[in-house]
């Protein structure tokens, strides 16, 4: 238990380690277990962001398995400058990646806080309170741990008779009456460094896995007689690991269920069935949104308020203003729509496509890397690649944006109150001038002058247009 000292020490420096270097091999796949993606980001990404919080002196990863692609997920999540990293080459264990980061850490005379990089739900308070207690208990090593039902697979806390910790057990090193014990170790620790280095030299792998175990560490400090605390915390699952896909996807669900019921009672979103969205964490939805079964928004994406989403839809990191339609079965990604628009059934937008008020994009039309200005409308089967479309225009049904020559990518201008005849291939780069008009079928390889109408394969002048032809 916790013995409080009224001798506070001042505040000293706090380093955080996150463990991240093992496979998981629990998880049966190939990919390292910190990398699955809990919320569409990856594990580790979850720890890293609970860990700044606490706005510690610094952050170290320690990484092995895939340690590139880790150290990737690390840095996407707090940008390079905010990221360090521990080398472990071979995983022999958690008391042996701790010790990879011995020449990092130890000289530091700092508080650490040691988190594993699979512990994904855990909170920045939770931990805020694991070091606000260490400190208050004046103790060598602070310890989280929570009692709970199914203990199966975790280090189990032995207490003498007098309620004083003693060890921690593994799992597979228990004997029956220790696997009998429910309360358990988290992963979650502070230690004081230069003790903890001091144990931690004198662990031994002399166990069933053969490992050097981080959890003998507080065993040893107490038989040295340093002050061994334990924080007790209430909330088993807020601080249980993912090992399996199985807990993956529990953890999965969890959020899901939270950040819907965040949306209908904080924000005023409207959901016509709330178990079948996939609404990211990080997204924001405007006040009287109405979104339908299978919607998916993902990453960052913000939406403004009074818009639709209709059923079977995916919008990542992208913005929609307010009072914008999504009918059915659109993907949208890292794109840009202005209020008052109206997107799909089945449409495509993707590379900063952008949509300016009022603009209409119809079905099976993909929009990529374009902008599509106030008013314009783009109704059916068309590709528009590389596009700059001015106000007020419209594009039949079957344009194509021929952006492509086998080797570069060109661009096309269409320019304001431009009627594009169905079928226009726009052999690009090319520039159609400003109340043009292009006949059906017409393949254009041309600029064509503001006010002309052109037509035919490759498409002619065929007249210029006063204010009564249009
Ligand atoms: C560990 C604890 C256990 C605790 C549980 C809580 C040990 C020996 N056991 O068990 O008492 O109840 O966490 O979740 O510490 N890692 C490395 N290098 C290695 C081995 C592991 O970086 O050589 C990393 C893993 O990537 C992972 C973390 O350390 O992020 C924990 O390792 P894991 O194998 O999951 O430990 P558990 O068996 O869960
Ligand atoms: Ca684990």
């Amino acid at each position: 238990m916790i013995e409080k000292s009224d001798q506070n020490r001042p505040e000293k420096p706090l380093d955080i380690l996150i463990l991240a270097a093992g496979l998981g091999t629990r998880m049966k796949s190939r990919l390292a277990k910190v990398l699955h993606k809990l919320d569409g980001r990856p594990l580790i990404a979850h720890v890293c962001r609970t860990a700044s919080g606490l706005s510690p002196r610094r952050i170290y990863v320690v990484v092995g398995y895939q340690a590139d692609d880790v150290i990737a997920a690390v840095e996407t999540e707090m940008g390079k400058e905010h990221s360090a990293f521990v080398n472990q080459p071979e995983q022999r264990g958690t008391g042996d990646a701790v010790m990879a980061a011995r020449s990092a850490l130890a000289g530091a005379g700092a508080t650490i806080m040691i988190l594993s990089g699979d512990v994904p739900m855990v909170r920045t308070e939770t931990l805020r309170e694991l070091v606000q207690q260490h400190h208050a208990a004046n103790a060598t090593c602070t310890m989280l741990t929570v009692r709970s039902e199914n203990p199966t697979g975790y280090g189990r806390i032995v207490r003498d008779k007098a309620d004083r910790f003693l060890k921690i057990v593994e799992q597979k090193d228990a004997n029956e009456t220790e696997r009998q014990i429910r309360e358990i170790n988290a992963g979650i620790y502070c230690f004081e460094s230069v003790e903890l280095f001091d144990a931690l030299g004198r662990v031994q792998p002399a166990n069933q896995q053969g490992e050097y175990y981080l959890t003998d560490v507080p065993g040893i400090l107490q038989n040295d007689g340093a002050r061994v605390a334990i924080y007790l915390h209430p909330d088993a699952r807020e601080v249980s690991g993912v090992n399996t896909r199985a807990e993956l996807a529990e953890f999965e669900n969890l959020i899901r269920r939270s950040t819907v019921r965040r949306l209908m009672l904080d924000d005023g979103v409207t959901f016509i069935d709330p178990s079948h969205v996939y609404i990211s964490a990080d997204a924001q939805l405007g006040r009287d949104c109405v979104i339908h079964p299978d919607v998916h928004v993902e990453g960052k994406s913000i939406i403004g308020e009074d818009c639709e989403l209709h059923q079977g839809t995916r919008i990542t990191n992208s913005r929609l203003g307010d009072r914008v339609t999504v009918k059915d079965h659109c993907v949208i990604l890292d794109s840009d729509i202005a209020s008052d628009c109206a997107v799909g059934p089945f449409a495509h937008l993707r590379m900063n496509a952008r949509m300016e008020e009022h603009a209409v994009v119809g079905n099976f039309v993909e929009v990529k890397k374009s902008q599509i200005g106030r008013g314009t409308k783009s109704m059916h089967l068309t590709y528009l690649g590389d596009a700059t479309i001015g106000p007020e225009t419209n594009i039949g049904a079957g344009t194509v944006t021929c952006n492509y020559d086998g080797k570069h990518k060109h661009q096309t201008v269409i320019e304001d109150h431009v009627r594009i005849g169905s079928d226009t291939m726009l052999v690009a780069p090319v520039r159609v001038g400003s109340g043009a008009v292009t006949g059906a079928g017409s393949v254009v390889i041309e600029d064509v002058p503001p006010n002309t109408l052109v037509a035919g394969v490759p498409a002619k002048i065929k007249k210029t247009l006063k204010e009564s032809d249009k």
